[in-house]
């Protein structure tokens, strides 16, 4: 249970509220146990009237007297099972939202680590599990914080209380009567371990089928076009009948569950009776005694159940807190180092860089030599896998050089405010992500500010005004999850408009025009052209035509700069650069 010592923060910080809830429990409690009495005092006094009918010897009418106690003593339960309620109403609005605020608080946190972790630790782990640590882990940590503490208050208080009520009346029935209900919480716990265990089984097939449908929505164009739904469906029945199968044995245990409960209830019940009769032979206790007994039993039975299901629920906090602490401790290696905010020109300079990955260990980077003077435009160039994203991502600091430095404005990168950086950084990414809301929520995304004026010069620069403008609800369209609504060239220019929206000044375009069309290409890079100017900016592409106005371009192979020059120069030379322009010049379909 060592893991959840680290929620101590949290319940400190609502302390006065669990106390106040405490409080609430145990009146309620109390309030739970007069009923229990009144019954016995009705009993008992229902008795002593019959037995004055039987005698006669009393002067008032002991049926009328009768009618008057069973009227007093079911107003006075009636009245305190109202209050009983009122007041578990409070203890559930009191623990039940701390555990709410609880789980508001670590949701918070765990996600603040997410967007602090680098981008090698969001490759190294699977979305499903990142998603697990935020919702499931947490909810069974919330369990455990709400129900589990307000159910362990509620029981400690009811035992205390009820034990030594029974202890009052009779210390040897209450010693008998108890026999079943250590068996009663030890078999609950096994028990609802195995419904545990089972359910999680459930859930994980469940999840496995949630991840085969969604699987099929998004690759829906391709299972039609390869004519593969036979096998899909094939497969999704299959995992289909491994969950029912889950299911049914889940319902087998849970099946158990109930009637273990009212056995072993059943069984003390006996008990009561049987013991309970004979102490009241001996006039050692009263009939109503009896009666009174088996309320508190009753009140005894679901709290002693509910141990043994607490306990199964701690340990599942405990397990998921020990993920999250495990996962909270993870330092990013990338992180903010200097709080002072920097103002940044734009002169980059790469120092002898390299970078390997570490998990994978290829060395995309190798010895990088560079320099991109303030305002002046570089273009990149090369194979695919010969590093051109990794070098932009440097920049950006989504990765650190694994050696050698890199300068901006004759600062180590590495000691510039990290928010800054990327303030003044504009980049259109590869495969430029969208984020499904409106077009307008996606080129304003980098800014607080929105301004419909810049949006739609954004808009227009990234050569994509036109077609928004015919779209039914224009910049308010919906971008469907992943944008599909949009074309491939579309969603490039969407990206493009993003980054002009941010008006940054340094701008990387990471091979973003592959999908545009050629005409529109060109005009989006005379647009650039004028953002540009007095701006930093590198360009990766593919297309020679989009690099052949920049100032300086280098042409990477597997990691290393193979040349380096201005088109003019490079088309001058002899070497890779050359041989694809010509390639790409005879064959202009392929521009
Ligand atoms: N996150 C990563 N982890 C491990 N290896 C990586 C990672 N990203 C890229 N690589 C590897 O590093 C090398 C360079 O990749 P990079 O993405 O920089 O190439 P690129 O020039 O941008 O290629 P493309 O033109 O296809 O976009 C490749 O061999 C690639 O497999
Ligand atoms: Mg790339």
């Amino acid at each position: 249970m060592q893991h959840l010592k680290y929620l101590y923060k949290f319940l400190w910080k609502h302390k006065l509220k669990l106390l106040v809830g405490t409080f609430f429990v145990l009146i309620s409690n109390i309030f739970a146990l007069y009923p229990a009495e009144f019954v016995r005092k009705a009993f008992d006094t229902i008795l002593e009237n019959t037995q004055n009918i039987n005698n006669s010897s009393s002067d008032t009418n002991p049926i009328s007297s009768s009618n008057k106690i069973i009227l007093k003593y079911t107003s006075l339960i009636l009245l305190f099972s109202v209050l009983k309620g009122i007041f578990m109403f409070f203890m559930r609005q009191t623990i039940i939202v701390v555990s709410r605020y609880i789980e508001f608080d670590l949701k918070n946190e765990i996600y603040k680590k997410y967007q602090q972790l680098n981008l090698e630790f969001y490759k190294k782990n699977k979305t499903g599990d990142l998603m697990n640590r935020i919702s499931e882990d947490v909810s069974k940590v919330r369990m455990a914080v709400g129900p589990g503490l307000m159910y362990t208050i509620n029981i400690t208080t009811l035992f205390f209380l009820v034990i030594n009520r029974m202890l009052d009346i009779n210390s040897k029935l209450t010693l008998f009567t108890l026999i079943p209900f250590p068996l009663l919480a030890i078999s609950i716990y096994y028990v609802s371990n195995k419904i545990n265990v089972r359910s999680e089984k459930a859930q994980k097939q469940l999840s496995k089928i949630t991840a085969i449908t969604q699987e099929s929505y998004s690759g829906i164009e391709i299972i039609k076009s390869f004519n593969q739904q036979k096998n899909i469906l094939k497969n999704f029945v299959n995992e289909c009948k491994k969950y029912t199968k889950k299911q049914i044995d889940l319902i087998e245990i849970e099946a158990f569950f109930f009637p273990l409960i009212i056995v072993l209830i059943g069984s003390s019940t006996l008990i009561t009776i049987y013991i309970g009769g004979l102490e009241s032979f001996k006039n050692n206790i009263s009939t109503g005694n009896i009666a009174e007994f088996i309320i508190y039993i009753n009140m005894l039975a679901w709290p002693i159940a509910s141990i043994g299901w607490i306990t199964s629920l701690l340990q599942r906090a405990s397990a998921s807190q020990e993920r999250i602490n495990k996962f909270l401790k993870i330092k990013p290696k990338i992180y903010q180092n200097n709080i002072k905010k920097t103002f940044i020109k734009g002169n980059i300079k790469f120092k002898d860089v390299s970078l390997t990955y570490n998990d994978t260990n290829i060395k995309a980077l190798k010895c990088i030599n560079l320099e991109i003077q303030e305002g002046k435009t570089l273009g990149v160039f090369g194979k695919t896998g010969s590093g051109k994203t990794t070098l932009l991502d440097l920049i950006t600091r989504l990765y650190d050089t694994t050696s050698g430095k890199i300068l901006i404005d004759n600062i180590d990168i590495k000691k510039i405010n990290l928010s800054s950086l990327r303030s003044y950084i504009g980049y259109v990414p590869q495969d430029g992500y969208l984020f499904s809301g409106t077009i307008k929520d996606n080129i304003i995304f980098s800014s607080d500010n929105y301004n419909y004026d810049k949006m739609v010069a954004a808009a227009k620069y990234a050569e994509i005004l036109d077609e928004i403008n015919s779209f039914k609800d224009g910049f308010n369209t919906i971008v469907g999850e992943r944008g599909v609504q949009l074309s491939g060239g579309q969603k490039q220019r969407l990206s493009i408009a993003r980054v002009f929206y941010k008006n940054p000044s340094m701008y990387i375009f990471d091979d973003c025009l592959s999908a545009i069309d050629k005409q529109k290409s060109k005009n989006i890079l005379i647009n650039l052209n004028k953002k540009m100017k007095s701006k930093t900016s590198i360009i990766v592409s593919h297309k020679i035509s989009s690099l052949e106005k920049l100032d300086n371009i280098i042409v990477l192979k597997e990691g290393e700069i193979i040349q380096k020059g201005s088109h003019k120069a490079l088309i001058n030379t002899k070497g890779y650069y050359k041989e694809v322009f010509i390639k790409q010049t005879s064959n202009l379909e392929n521009i």
